[in-house]
């Protein structure tokens, strides 16, 4: 029978740890994390029973920042994450991204002023919202166009500081109004 030197015994050590390595490969080493991770959490704490008031909420986790998102196939929810990361570690703020059907919007007029919201909102159909904004929109007053003529204390963002991104396709005729509406929901 063969005797095995040295040189074998390193090389068959080295195909065997190869072998281990390959099979282990994403369960034991280089497994990806999800950078968005704890903001997609944050975003989801609404449905394991916690306050739908996002001023409290903000205050529970102490945040100052809250990307709202309304969103039907994960194009907007991944960019509000982003926006949190890149608010975070850009500007020192203290983000948290929301499920915008999660949340109570009664208190918006009631930010205060060292707190700020985004809104991240997709157009669907005929400028439709996704399913998550659908009671937003109806309580921004959904297809009324008369908001102009309204007075400030009828306007639900009168008072909110607020940043709104819209995500939507140019080649559909409603393009972007998610976006548009809410806008004008201020002025
Ligand atoms: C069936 C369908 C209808 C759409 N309707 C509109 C529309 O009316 N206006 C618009 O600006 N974009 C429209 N879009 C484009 C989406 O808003 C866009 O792809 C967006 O990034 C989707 O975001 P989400 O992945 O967060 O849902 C539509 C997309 C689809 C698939």
């Amino acid at each position: 029978m063969a005797q095995l030197d040295t040189l074998d015994i390193v090389v068959l050590v080295a195909l065997l740890l190869g072998t281990l390595a390959y099979f282990t490969k994403g369960t034991y080493w280089a497994v990806q994390k999800d950078p968005y991770a704890s903001s997609f959490a944050n975003g989801h704490a609404g449905k394991a029973g916690k306050s739908r008031n996002i001023l409290e909420r903000m205050d529970e986790q102490g945040k100052n920042c809250v990307i709202f998102y309304g969103s039907q196939t994960g194009t907007a929810e991944d960019y509000a994450s982003r926006l949190a990361k890149e608010g975070s570690s850009r500007f020192g703020l203290k983000t948290m991204t929301a499920d915008l059907e999660e949340y109570d919007y009664e208190n918006l007029d009631q930010f205060p002023e060292d707190k700020v919201a985004f809104f991240v909102l997709a157009t669907y159909g005929e400028g439709e919202p996704t399913d998550n904004a659908v009671e937003f929109y109806e309580f921004m007053g959904g297809e009324d166009v008369s908001f102009s003529e309204k007075s400030s204390d009828e306007k639900p963002l009168a008072n909110l500081k607020y940043v709104a991104f819209g995500l939507g396709n140019n080649t559909y005729e409603h393009y972007n109004s998610m976006v548009r509406n809410v806008t004008n929901r201020r002025r």
